[in-house]
């Protein structure tokens, strides 16, 4: 069916190596694999809108999660690590809210994934060696 995920999104090349920060990672990815669900149902845009603020919900908590290990690992590229992390913020925002056309499954999806693998296999590795030398930064992750 187009729009359905139908490969395994997450895996092993995806690890950061800080298994609660990899599991925000496998959960995010597992929530948009079930996004095609929502466009699938009898409720139209609303439902759309909702599975992406859940995804928005869900994306918020990593975020703010990963930014406070960045901060207290004293990462010198947290500046620029948390304007990625806004540009996914303003694109679900405006989805969730109404400002922006609700994108067809497939364009909605292909964002997604692409923008979260990308993130996570570029700038969120880049962090990798610098967060394991302070193993407090990670100590208190839930
Ligand atoms: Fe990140
Ligand atoms: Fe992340």
């Amino acid at each position: 069916m187009l729009g359905k995920l139908d490969w395994e999104t997450w895996s092993e090349d995806l690890s950061v190596g800080i298994e609660a920060i990899d599991g925000d990672h496998k959960g995010i990815l597992d929530l948009i694999g079930h996004l095609h669900e929502a466009y699938d149902g009898p409720n139209g845009a609303d439902a759309v809108r909702l599975a992406v603020g859940r995804i928005a919900a869900y994306a918020e908590t990593h975020f703010q999660r990963e930014e406070r290990m960045l901060l207290v690992a004293g990462y010198p590229f947290l500046i620029q690590h948390r304007a990625r992390h806004d540009t996914f913020r303003a694109y679900v925002a405006h989805i969730v809210m109404g400002t922006a056309p609700l994108p067809e499954v497939g364009e909605l999806l292909s964002w997604l994934v692409d923008w979260w693998v990308g993130h996570i296999g570029t700038e969120d590795k880049l962090y990798r060696d610098h967060v394991r030398q302070h193993p407090e930064a990670v100590g208190g992750l839930g």
